[in-house]
């Protein structure tokens, strides 16, 4: 469903530079169907007008929780019950602070624990103060309360520094408010994903490689972020946009990708191998261009170490998925995998015949120990949702 018809959605606006952008956020929503109700903090006052959001919102902007005028026409308790979805952007540091610990010192904060309807919050600072200890442990907590979070995106900041802590696009925004509503079957986990290809280097201008697009990985990184997840995607060298809400680490090299995965891996629940790894690096790597010559050309090749069995031998906890991507004898192929590497369950997809690279759809084959689920031809994020689902359920039960 791409739309918000028949939503009503509360959007609480907490003090932070990305307010100026709220504006164009009511008009996306209201362009979706939805009805929307601004709730203002006091600080956001200074980043936009009131009289703006009333504007594009075509309603009255609710600020105060001690208004008698505002009060009398719907009380607060009412308003809670009003919202079918509650949206928070910009959430700032104290505003996060505030709803993690469960304060009602303001109109929006009071309406949050007032609610029964799902909140998600953009969040938007400066990158250290996202960064911060308190901050990112005041998101554990509305992560592991159910709270959607929508972001922050990386990039160039308001302050002039570059990072994680920019608030989401309103279009990135709405799209997530009408997606990102389903079930948050991962709140509260870690998910590692490594994606793409890997480049070995033979000289400064040639390399071996896999063909690989990434498009699948990224798009589970996608899903796991919107069920809930904290994800970290370790990228080989694709041509993709971040999906929102993930912290991305991108490399170039199998060692690279095995060195970046290694030391993210002991903070993680579930680990997703689906970069197609270089299985051979050059065993040496020219400082200059190979000049060609008559004579036939030999590089001889060294055996790259394989990151998912790895990580899955070094992290007994950690609940671990490999992809199979096989032309012929996939369930066969795919189980000799999950046994040799030490696996929970592997994702098998048939290659070749124009199936799989590059495209955007594709079917999958997805085994563990003592069963079997095939996920049939989708969307490549269609696909990499229900295959979210089927990882969380056979984590649960694993537990
Ligand atoms: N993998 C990895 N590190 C490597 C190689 C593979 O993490 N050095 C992971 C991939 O991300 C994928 C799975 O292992 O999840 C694929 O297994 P692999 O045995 O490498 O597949 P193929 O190379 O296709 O195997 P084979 O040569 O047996 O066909």
């Amino acid at each position: 469903m791409n739309s918000l018809h028949g939503q009503r959605v509360l959007l609480g606006i907490s003090g932070g530079i990305a307010a100026y952008k709220t504006p164009d956020l009511v008009r996306r929503l209201r362009e979706r169907g939805a009805e929307v109700q601004v709730v203002m903090t006091p600080g956001a006052k200074a980043f936009v007008t009131p009289l703006s959001l009333q504007a594009v919102s075509g309603q009255e902007v609710r600020s105060e929780l001690l208004d008698t005028a505002a009060e009398a026409a719907m009380g607060h308790i009412e308003l809670a019950r009003w919202a079918t979805k509650i949206l928070i952007a910009p959430a700032s540091a104290d505003v996060i602070a505030r709803l993690a610990v469960g304060m009602a010192n303001d109109l929006l904060t009071t309406l949050c624990l007032a609610t029964d309807a799902p909140i998600a919050i953009a969040p938007a600072m400066n990158r250290l103060m996202w960064a911060n200890v308190a901050t990112q442990a005041n998101m554990a907590t509305l992560r592991q309360r159910g709270y959607a979070v929508f972001g922050p995106g990386e990039g160039d900041q308001a302050c002039g520094e570059v990072g994680a802590g920019r608030m989401l696009d309103p279009l990135e925004l709405v799209d997530l408010l009408v997606g990102g509503s389903g079930p948050q079957v991962l709140a509260g986990k870690n998910v590692l994903i490594t994606a793409g290809p890997t480049r070995e280097p033979i000289d400064p201008v040639r390399y071996i490689t896999n063909r690989s697009s990434g498009k699948m990985g990224f798009a589970v990184a996608a899903a796991a972020a919107a069920a809930g997840a904290k994800v970290t995607l370790v990228a080989g060298p694709v041509n993709l946009p971040t999906p929102a809400a993930v912290t991305r680490i991108d490399v170039e090299t199998a060692a690279e990708m095995h060195a970046a995965t290694t030391k993210a891996a002991g903070d993680q629940h579930i680990f997703i191998a689906s970069a197609a790894v270089a299985d051979y690096r050059p065993d040496s790597f020219a400082d200059s261009k190979i000049k060609k010559n008559d004579s036939e050309m030999n590089i001889s090749l060294t055996r790259n170490a394989d990151i998912l069995a790895d990580t899955a031998k070094a992290n007994p906890a950690l609940f671990t998925v490999g992809f199979a991507a096989e032309t012929n004898d996939l369930e066969a192929y795919a189980r000799g995998k999950l046994e040799r590497k030490g696996l929970n369950m592997v994702a098998g997809n048939w290659v070749g015949g124009g199936k799989a690279f590059d495209a955007d759809d594709n079917e999958l084959l997805v085994v563990w120990g003592s069963g079997k689920q095939v996920l049939p031809n989708a969307a490549k994020t269609a696909l990499a949702k229900q295959l979210v689902e089927l990882i969380a359920g056979r984590y649960e039960a694993t537990k």
